[in-house]
């Protein structure tokens, strides 16, 4: 089945883009939420999108009003009995998303496809809870939705592969990048990068400056800076998604308090105008905060590469797993988060690649011992290292040259 009538739960910014992605490509959408201000504010700032796509010259202004026509607000879940496809983008709570299914279960046809775009809770699991487990799946977006390529598709243990099949094919449709991974907390993208801004924030709570960390970062030739990036996907999301990968992972996911405390003040981000950054500058409140996690400053000199390092190692253990084969782990850091690539080539295993394989390791083996265990090298680096399987430099390593 294709699909032709969508429904989106959740008009924030993951819903709201996902949305407008879907209406562009002439879908019609009904988007949902729990009050008319949010609906609202949501279909407000999908026009906002489109009049700036007009104004670029990427759409006219007569598509504009068509595909703003395709989308239809709603706070009514009995608007979604007809629709094909129901994508849930609320907040990133279990009972509330396992609820929201269950009770569209009652209403929907028995076809419709379900999918969370949940960033790190179980697909199986709440597919479960709604009650037709094998019409339901993951379609994980990236923020921000319209500018992002990649969308992971995940399949729970029950989703029929019809399912997984259409749902790939509509994303193909919507001219998205799909990319099927296994159901684990955090899937593939959120695992790696939350592994890296995990490694971010505890380099911040030591007292290392933001606006070092981001310009370092951006200097190895990220699109934006971490903590930037935080700023713009909200710090509240993080608060949600942090934990998750703590109970699943363990120490390789050490707690955080930073995250906690910005949520406190209300610093959720770009949301709330004020995040690590306020207008792009560091504030005395933030000092502060940090000054109360780090009285003795930070420990030893910074190295960006403590941070990718991070994301080659979790890369290592997704690989390992068989969360995702090689080439889709590194196209999916380079889609999904704009990891560094030339000619879309790229990611986290390419780049340990390039540096060699046996320096990567040992690199790994001095941040366990000076930082900790959450650096241990992944086993299998050490099996390619034994095996003379360097990287470029000996023609193999996780990639062949
Ligand atoms: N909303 C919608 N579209 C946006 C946008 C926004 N906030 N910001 C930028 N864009 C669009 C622009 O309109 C433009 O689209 P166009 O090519 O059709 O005109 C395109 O993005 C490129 O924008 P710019 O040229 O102005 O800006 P940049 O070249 O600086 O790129 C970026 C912006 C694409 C956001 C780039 O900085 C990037 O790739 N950043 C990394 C983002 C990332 O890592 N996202 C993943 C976050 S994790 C996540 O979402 C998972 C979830 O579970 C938490």
């Amino acid at each position: 089945m294709s699909y032709k009538r969508t429904a989106i739960f959740g008009a924030g910014a993951m819903g709201t883009g996902i949305a407008q992605v879907l209406a562009v490509a002439s879908m019609d959408v009904v988007l949902l939420d729990i009050k008319t201000e949010f609906v609202e504010k949501g279909l407000k700032k999908i026009a906002s999108k489109l009049e700036s796509d007009v104004k670029k010259g990427k759409l006219a202004p007569d598509e504009k009003d068509r595909v703003l026509g395709r989308i239809k607000g709603s706070i009514d879940r009995r608007d979604v009995k007809d629709v094909d496809l129901v994508i849930e983008a609320v907040i990133e709570d279990r009972k509330i998303k396992g609820d929201l299914f269950q009770g569209l279960n009652g209403i929907c046809k028995p076809e419709t496809a379900f999918a969370t775009n949940t960033s790190t809770l179980s697909v199986t699991d709440l597919a479960t809870l709604s009650g037709r487990p094998d019409k339901f799946l993951g379609l994980h977006f990236f923020n921000p939705v319209p500018a992002m390529k990649l969308v992971e598709v995940i399949p729970g243990l029950d989703t029929a592969q019809e399912v997984t099949n259409e749902a790939s094919a509509a994303m193909k449709s919507i001219k998205k990048v799909p990319i099927v991974v296994q159901d684990c907390p955090g899937f593939l993208v959120n695992r790696i990068l939350l592994s890296y801004m995990n490694e971010v924030l505890l380099a911040t709570e030591e007292g290392i400056s933001p606006e070092l960390i981001d310009n370092e970062v951006k200097k190895a030739g990220f699109p934006m800076g971490p903590l930037e990036l935080s700023d713009m996907v909200g710090w509240d999301v993080s608060l949600h998604t942090f934990p998750i990968l703590h109970d699943a992972y363990g120490e390789r996911f050490p707690s955080l308090r930073l995250v906690q405390k910005l949520n406190d003040a209300g610093r959720l981000g770009l949301k709330t105008g004020k995040g690590v950054y306020v207008n792009g500058q560091i504030d005395d409140e933030f000092r502060g905060m940090v000054a109360s996690l780090s009285p003795s400053g930070s420990r030893s000199p910074f190295s960006v590469n403590r941070l990718i390092l991070k994301q080659v190692n979790e890369a290592v253990y997704c690989l390992q797993e068989g969360v995702a084969i090689a080439e889709d782990i590194d196209r999916a850091m380079v889609l999904g988060t704009g990891f560094p690539s030339k000619d879309g080539v790229g990611g986290p295993l390419r780049w340990a690649d390039e540096k060699g394989l046996d320096r990567v390791l040992a690199r790994l083996e001095d941040l366990a011992a000076t930082e900790g265990p959450r650096f241990w090298p992944h086993h299998l680096l050490k099996t390619y290292v034994a095996a003379g399987r360097l990287g470029k430099k000996t023609g193999k390593g996780f990639f062949e040259y």
